[in-house]
């Protein structure tokens, strides 16, 4: 790794789900004193950065991204004060800090959305989002047939006639980028911040801003993969991997907003770094979101994605590195996220499924944990080994599961009711993290705190608590914090070229320089150990020279 080379080139960025992370005030909601009284934990794991979902002023109909007000931080989670000590504090510890921003919707109770309402139908206060009259004699047919990501359609009629555009929620009208005043107001918002210290951006939904101009319907039956997990559209849809000119996805014109904005990153000293929530139909497309004048990275959701299977994983690392390459992005990888269902989850069952963008990820057979443990270790390892930078959504470090029996009563994810309470959503990999103790909340809350967490929490976690893993050499944590700081470590690790080396089938074994061999084994028989002259770290234990099935290493040759 070049010493000159900008940090986010190779950074292990950890994602704070804020409302789940620590609580630190007792009211059984995360906030900004609980992330500072996790730092040490976090510099200790070996992060590099982390990125923080909305903490802006929001009524929280879709927890955090339906912001009202994007300078002010909501008070369930602190206030500005507190944030910019957060930034100082992280600082300090070698952290660097990441929030998020929402810039394709508002939240219903944004002054400039209140004001459209009472301004009514023609007002210039409308122009700065999507009002249209309906079809139909009467108006009362939407625009046109698009659909919600939380389901139903992506309209909604008002009492004077008119309707408007939200992609996601009711509650979070979409904005009109044409409008110069939005794009003036965002700049301004990315100022604030930066000057406030913050060392980025993750930009959620930042393959959507642009809408066609006309508004069309959909295009048939033909409609790429680019929606996302979040879609609850028919999965026939979702198949090829053509770009089609999608009227609200991934439109040429988006680029030039990432333009400007990396102008006003580049305003602002040190290397500050925007990552883009970008769904695109191909990798060729996901590159040109993270040009020299673009954006500096982007979600790699193609490997999240991606089923436990050697094949499939090596098409998506080479096809990444390439794409990338080509236009001088470093690769990111990430396992997990707030938005779909934990990872140990997802590889603990026996069927290996490529999960196509688009199609929620239904759960095919029983959950085996043991299973879905030991590839997560694995992956983990292969994660970190990889060229480029790395995303940890929190609790990974923990072998969190996916938590798939919450009452329905407590179900809080929008997408619950707007599926008709056919779809769960999302809050089973959102539960509040376990720090310490025997019983919930797990050090979440502090001790005698009356207040229950906002989800509830396994009564069986006391064994994945952050306390009960640590110094505990089996464990995912200290599996992660040593794979952490080996890579911080090893010179072979982080940016830089990667070389596959022969292997038999389902097995993946690369090289990069200088002596560091990665293998992965994920077929359903034992292989030889490659010629190394140490095993660095395992995922498992290796006797005998051979690697089990659904464990990898590191080695040093
Ligand atoms: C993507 C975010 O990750 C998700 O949590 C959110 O619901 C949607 N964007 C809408 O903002």
């Amino acid at each position: 790794m070049s010493q000159t080379a900008p940090w986010w080139r190779d950074a292990v960025i950890y994602q704070v789900y804020i409302r789940s992370f620590a609580d630190g005030n007792g009211d059984g909601v995360g906030d900004i004193a609980g992330i500072r009284s996790r730092l040490p934990y976090l510099k200790s794991l070996g992060v590099d950065a982390i990125w923080i979902n909305p903490w802006y002023k929001s009524p929280m109909a879709d927890h955090g991204y339906d912001v009202a007000d994007y300078r002010a931080i909501d008070p369930v989670f602190g206030t500005p004060d507190e944030a910019e000590q957060l930034i100082e504090e992280a600082h300090r510890h070698g952290i660097r800090v990441i929030p998020d921003i929402v810039p394709n919707h508002t939240s219903d109770q944004h002054a400039w959305f209140q004001a459209a309402l009472a301004a009514g139908p023609g007002s210039p206060e409308r122009l700065r989002y999507v009002f249209r009259p309906g079809r139909g004699p009467d108006g009362a047919q939407p625009p046109n047939d698009w659909v919600s990501c939380f389901g139903g359609p992506a309209w909604t009629r008002l009492p004077d006639g008119e309707w408007y555009l939200h992609l996601f929620a009711p509650q979070q009208p979409d904005l009109n980028w044409q409008h110069p005043e939005v794009r003036g107001e965002f700049e301004d918002i990315l100022r604030f911040w930066f000057s406030r210290g913050v060392d980025g951006f993750r930009i959620d939904v930042a393959h959507g801003l642009v809408k066609h101009p006309e508004l069309p319907d959909l295009p048939p039956r033909t409609e790429p993969a680019v929606l996302g997990p979040l879609s609850r559209r028919d999965p026939a849809e979702h198949r090829c991997r053509q770009h089609v000119d999608h009227p609200h996805w991934d439109r040429d014109e988006v680029h030039e907003i990432y333009r400007t904005w990396r102008k006003v990153a580049d305003e602002f000293p040190g290397d500050r770094c925007f990552v883009a929530e970008a769904w695109a139909d191909t990798p060729e497309r996901l590159a040109a979101y993270v040009r020299p004048d673009g954006l500096h990275t982007a979600f790699n959701f193609d490997f999240l994605m991606c089923g436990w299977d050697a094949k499939d994983l090596r098409a998506v690392i080479d096809d990444s590195l390439a794409m990338l390459g080509a236009v001088g992005a470093p690769a990111t990888w990430v396992l997990s996220n707030h938005d779909v269902m934990r990872h140990v989850s997802r590889y603990g069952r026996r069927t290996v499924t490529r999960w196509t963008a688009g199609e929620p990820y239904v759960p095919d057979g029983p959950l085996d944990l043991d299973l879905g443990t030991r590839r997560a270790r694995a992956a983990a390892l292969l994660m970190l080994a990889l060229p480029g930078g790395a995303y940890i959504y929190q609790g990974e470090e923990l072998g969190l599961p996916e938590v798939e029996n919450l009452p329905e009563a407590v179900l809080q994810d929008p997408i619950w009711e707007r599926s008709g309470h056919t779809d769960r959503g999302r809050d089973g990999c959102r539960v509040p993290i376990p720090w310490s103790g025997r019983t919930a909340p797990y050090g979440f809350s502090p001790d005698h705190t009356s207040t229950a967490p906002w989800l509830p929490q396994p009564p069986d976690w006391a064994d994945r608590t952050a306390t009960a893993q640590t110094g505990n050499a089996t464990s995912m944590l200290e599996l992660y914090r040593t794979a952490l700081h080996l890579r911080r470590d090893h010179p072979a690790l982080g940016d830089g070229d990667m070389t596959w080396l022969e292997t038999p089938d389902g097995v993946l074994t690369f090289a990069r320089d200088p002596g560091f061999v990665c293998a992965v084994n994920l077929s359903t028989d034992p292989h030889p150990l490659p010629p190394h002259t140490t095993v660095l770290l395992s995922s498992a234990p290796v006797t005998d020279g051979l690697l089990p099935p659904d464990e990898a290493v590191w080695l040093e040759v």
